[in-house]
């Protein structure tokens, strides 16, 4: 599997929405083969969910590297960061080491992983790079409050609440299931959007799904009046009343 060139292998590792018994066993494999383990983390404050969670499938002689990403709507700012982590890892990887990036839940769904991944591909084309998928926090969050996603024929809309609820008023009418992530400092608008596309009583919504503190909203009236958390999602079904 090594890959032809000198440099070492790169693996993006979804770790799951909280639960460290969601990672899959593949990614806990390769947790345990790399020679260092790269997150993301708040330039605040240093701290690392996905670290937490993958943290009982690490091995204690292994360097995790925090990275310090900028919360930040400034492109410009983001995409510095972006590019002076890409050096870093392929620092890394260019003497040989193997290297795995965790990101909570999957990879690929509004991930910062996206961004390193396009700049990798870009400065290294022959890079091997492989994607472990995760569970995402939406998938916990139906399996947690036993509540189906979809079936048969119907569709499913994944949207980032962080410009609020404009994108479920225009496209509500064409869809059966709607997942909100992100719906945190625009709640209140979303909470809006969802009552005037009648969805409301067909809502609930998960805070911290999958860790000890977790919090399910099976009235999403509840979850609207309390102050935004980031760790917030809402899952509503057309028709399908609680
Ligand atoms: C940047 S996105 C990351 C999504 C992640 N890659 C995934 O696959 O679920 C962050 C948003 O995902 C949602 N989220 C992630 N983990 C969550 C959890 N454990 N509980 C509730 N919401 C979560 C929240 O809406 C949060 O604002």
């Amino acid at each position: 599997m090594k890959t032809t060139s000198r440099h070492g292998r790169f693996f993006g590792i979804g770790v799951g929405p909280g639960d460290p018994g969601l990672i899959p066993v593949k990614a806990v494999n390769i947790l345990n083969s790399v020679d260092v383990i790269f997150c993301a983390s708040s330039s605040k404050n240093n701290h690392s969910l996905a670290v937490n969670i993958a943290g009982p499938h690490l091995k204690e002689n292994v360097p995790v590297r925090k990275l310090a990403f900028p919360m930040t709507m400034d492109k410009d700012t983001a995409r510095r960061s972006w590019l002076m982590h890409t050096r870093t890892i392929l620092d890394e990887l260019k003497q040989g080491k193997d290297a795995a990036f965790l990101t909570l839940g999957d990879p690929l769904i509004y991930s910062t992983y996206g961004y390193l991944l396009r700049y990798l591909k870009q400065d290294q084309p022959e890079l091997h790079i492989e994607t472990v998928p995760g569970i995402t926090s939406f998938q916990a969050a139906a399996a947690a409050t036993n509540t189906i996603l979809v079936e048969g024929e119907e569709s499913l809309l994944l949207l980032s609440g962080v410009h609020g609820g404009d994108k479920l008023r225009e496209l509500s009418s064409k869809v059966d299931s709607v997942v909100f992530l992100k719906a945190y400092k625009n709640i209140s608008d979303i909470c809006t959007a969802l009552e005037e596309t009648a969805r409301m009583d067909a809502a609930l919504g998960v805070v911290r799904c999958g860790f000890t503190d977790q919090e399910i909203f099976q009235d999403i009236r509840e979850l609207c009046s309390l102050d935004p958390r980031y760790w917030t999602l809402i899952i509503s079904r057309k028709g399908e009343e609680k």
